[in-house]
């Protein structure tokens, strides 16, 4: 044998025991040990609550294991003693419309530092009863955010696949230092406000190499976002990347830093785009930048709205002559490059 062959084998050999003596040292606690049953009509969160509470007081580091089964509006809660790891391994599926919708989440994180969320599982919110609703306008619930991590800092979230969610797919707000790779986030192009993935408050957010078609964003930037990368994004169907809206409040977090590169949008509306409200605002945009993008059957490659007005009924002019400049500064410094043409 080559001796770098046996050299390589000794080196993933190391590498497997290191590896499987952590797993062993952290522990675990598996929420069919806490009452959670698979059999497509228990409401396993209770059960999943009592894991994480167990775990998250735990001394050592541990491992919330969560097979599958149905669960409803689940908010957990940190900080904890030690780093957290939750692994996914099958499917998990919201209960009835009727009881999802009135909650703002579906699964939250909050307040915690240090989670790995892996395992790549599926969790699916069924939400077409509630987007059959916010279509027909009949004054529907607020309907749940799929999947959310609020005040938490520290979190790699890999391999999460989110389907249908009643609104965005993953939320995540004043939260420091969040990896999310390899996600895949589906739901049809028809179906309202199913963003990908929605960004506020928030410092050190990298996503990477996923998959994102909804019937909206496929990534929404919000006020307060800073320091944000995106990379090997395949976006579509939906409305393609964007910063905004901002500048909506009178005062308000800018955002900057912003970085998107080596990304696929195919049959969007949007590639990417920065919208701002025609209003008196000391909010910001700064230092974006976009970087080989590829374009395919989208409308708007490079979209910057500067008088952004969803429902066309903003009074014009609030900017008005005599406003102050500096309170509405609008700073661009944008890099383009696409495969296609650019409107601007
Ligand atoms: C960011 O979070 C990851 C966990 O996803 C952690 O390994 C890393 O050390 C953190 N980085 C900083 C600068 O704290
Ligand atoms: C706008 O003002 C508010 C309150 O004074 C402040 O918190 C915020 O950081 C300001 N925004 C920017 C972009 O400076
Ligand atoms: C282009 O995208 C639109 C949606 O924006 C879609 O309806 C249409 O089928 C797409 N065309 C092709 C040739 O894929």
């Amino acid at each position: 044998m080559p001796k770098l062959a046996v050299f390589s084998q000794t080196f993933f050999l190391v590498l497997n025991i290191a590896t499987l003596l952590q797993i062993c040292t952290a522990k675990s606690y598996n929420v069919v040990d806490f009452g959670a049953r698979a059999n497509g009509k228990t409401d396993s969160s209770p059960a999943l609550l009592k894991a994480w509470v167990a775990a998250c007081s735990s001394a050592s580091e541990s491992t919330v294991l969560i097979p599958q089964g149905v669960v409803n509006s689940v908010s957990l809660y940190g900080p904890c003693k030690k780093k957290m790891q939750f692994q996914l391994l099958g499917n998990i599926v919201a209960p009835s419309y009727e009881s999802l919708s009135n909650h703002q989440s579906w699964i939250s994180f909050n307040n915690v530092d240090g989670l790995s969320f892996i395992g790549g599982g599926t969790i699916n919110a069924k939400g077409s009863s509630y987007w059959s609703c916010k279509k027909q306008q009949r004054g529907c619930p607020y309907g749940a955010r799929s999947f959310s991590l609020q005040g938490c800092n520290n979190v790699l979230v890999n391999g999460l696949k989110s389907f249908d969610s009643e609104g965005v797919h993953i939320s995540i707000n004043g939260c420091n230092n969040i990896t999310m790779q390899n996600l895949i986030l589906t739901a049809p192009d028809d179906s309202p406000n199913t963003d990908g993935i929605h960004i506020g408050n928030s410092n050190f957010v990298s996503v990477l190499q996923s998959k994102i078609g909804t019937g909206d964003d496929c990534i929404s930037i919000g006020p307060g976002t800073r320091n944000m990368w995106m990379d090997h994004i395949v976006c579509g169907p939906g409305h393609g990347i964007s910063i905004g809206s901002i500048g909506g409040a009178p005062r308000e977090e800018g955002v900057e830093n912003i970085e998107v590169q080596n990304s696929v949008f195919t049959n969007t509306d949007n590639g990417v785009r920065i919208k701002t409200w025609e209003r008196p605002s000391n909010a910001t945009v700064m230092n974006v930048k976009f970087t080989n993008l590829v374009m395919k059957n989208v409308t708007n490659p490079i979209i910057i709205d500067q008088q952004y007005c969803p429902q066309s009924n903003c009074p014009k002019g609030l900017w008005g002559e005599n406003q102050q400049r500096q309170n509405q500064q609008r700073k661009w410094n944008v890099k383009k490059s696409a495969s296609s043409s650019i409107g601007l």
